[in-house]
């Protein structure tokens, strides 16, 4: 796809509200109805599609019947092997761009249904470079929807974050919570994320939802860059004969959510007649490190201990439970994946994904020299991590 920064977003929107299509600034009616889409034939555009989320979401949308799905990625995380399944149907489009990308973005709205925007850097990497995560969770977020406003795109679905609440005061949390207990950038942006859609629903009319998923785990999970997550370097410690690290006491918590649970709801919430709200995206189980890392060990067929380090002073948020009943009501939604299935399921994906030298069945205990080549790989992410402003904990609780 050739650059064609400057081009119709640039000229339609750049030149203020008048440049709008006339549907775009039509007065928006307090609970209307219509913002159903019915996914059967319609056009999506993914924006982060080639990432662990956002290709799960892809995969969901093919079942649905969509008869176009644009995956727009820079790959700087996301693979294009996350699509494998998808690509066959043959109704996929990979797009390697960037959302900075104003006239991408016009080019990939035109004539597009959904937009399913999932596109952010990690809320690690964006206490480490704010500059970066302010151009694209704060600038990106506002091309997406300015291109989505001025090519009439009938409803768009953002990815929000449990961050927004930092330590929340109130469990479970619900989404009427306030945001003033975040601290992150990350968190912020997202926060400014949603208010910045209800802005675009209130000037031009276009609907949305935003998803405020709490803890992500799964298949497609990053295993490869620096910004891996805890449960990853948890199965290489396993593997390898040594016990899960938890920094810290290990009693903080969080509510995990399976990403296939998540694919879900970003199709319900879709499909459903729903717009200008925020829902919460979870199980609804409170379950702490503790319990996180004997349940993986269980899964794995481990007997190993579960071994303690000093905790790193890089997360204030020590709970997490989300209220899920907006989520029931307004979108039908209750995540059907528990822990312990969910694991498994993230075991068996990961184990398939390890070189064949690496990849004992489950319990089987590892060789000497897969051993060696697991803690090599342990100690090289540990390290990576050491030298992270903030470490893998600190990601798999406040993403
Ligand atoms: N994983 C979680 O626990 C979690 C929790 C809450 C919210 N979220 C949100 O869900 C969304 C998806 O997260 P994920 O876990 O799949 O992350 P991910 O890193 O796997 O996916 C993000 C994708 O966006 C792409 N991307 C990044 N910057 C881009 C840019 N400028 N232009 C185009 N593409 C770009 C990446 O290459 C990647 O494929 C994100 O918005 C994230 O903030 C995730």
């Amino acid at each position: 796809m050739k650059d064609t920064d400057g081009g119709l977003v640039g000229a339609a929107v750049g030149a203020g509200a008048a440049g709008l299509p006339a549907a775009a600034q039509a007065p928006v009616t307090a609970g209307a109805a219509g913002a159903a889409v019915d996914l059967a034939g319609s056009r999506a555009l993914v924006t982060g599609g080639a990432g662990t989320i956002g290709s799960h979401v892809v995969d969901r949308l093919l079942d649905a019947g969509c008869s176009s799905v644009v995956v727009l990625d820079n790959f700087v995380r996301g693979r294009r092997a996350n699509l494998a399944a998808a690509l066959p149907s043959g109704r996929v489009q990979i797009v390697e761009g960037d959302i900075g990308d104003r006239g991408l973005l016009a080019e990939l709205t035109a004539g597009t249904d959904l937009v399913f925007h999932l596109a952010a850097i990690r809320i690690t990497q964006c206490a480490e470079e704010p500059r970066l995560a302010n151009e694209v969770l704060v600038d990106g977020t506002f091309n997406v929807l300015e291109a989505a406003a001025a090519a009439g795109v009938r409803k768009v679905i953002a990815s929000s974050s449990a961050s927004i609440y930092g330590l929340a005061e109130q469990f479970p949390t619900d989404e009427r919570h306030h945001p003033y207990n975040n601290d992150t950038f990350y968190g912020a942006a997202k926060a400014f994320n949603e208010a910045m859609l209800r802005s675009f629903r209130s000037m031009y009319g276009l609907d949305y939802v935003a998803l405020r998923y709490f803890n992500v785990y799964g298949p497609r999970m990053d295993i490869h860059g620096l910004y891996t997550e805890v449960l990853i370097r948890w199965m290489e410690r396993i593997v390898a004969g040594q016990p899960p690290l938890i920094l810290g006491d290990g009693t903080q918590t969080m509510d995990f959510v399976h990403v296939a649970d998540i694919a879900r709801a970003n199709v319900l919430a879709a499909a459903a007649d729903v717009t200008d709200e925020v829902f919460n995206v979870a199980c609804g189980v409170e379950t702490s490190l503790n319990e996180l890392a004997k349940t993986l060990l269980e899964v794995m067929g481990s007997d190993l201990p579960v071994e303690y380090g000093p905790p790193r002073a890089v997360n204030g948020v020590t709970r997490r439970l989300a209220d899920t009943a907006r989520a029931a009501a307004g979108l039908g939604f209750v995540a059907e994946i528990g822990l312990r299935e969910g694991l498994a399921d993230l075991v068996q994906w990961w184990r398939a994904e390890q070189p064949a030298a690496v990849a004992p069945g489950p319990g089987a205990p590892a060789a000497a020299g897969q051993a060696t080549s697991l803690v090599a790989v342990a100690a090289e992410r540990a390290a990576a991590a050491a030298k992270s402003a903030s470490g893998a904990v600190s990601e798999a609780v406040a993403s």
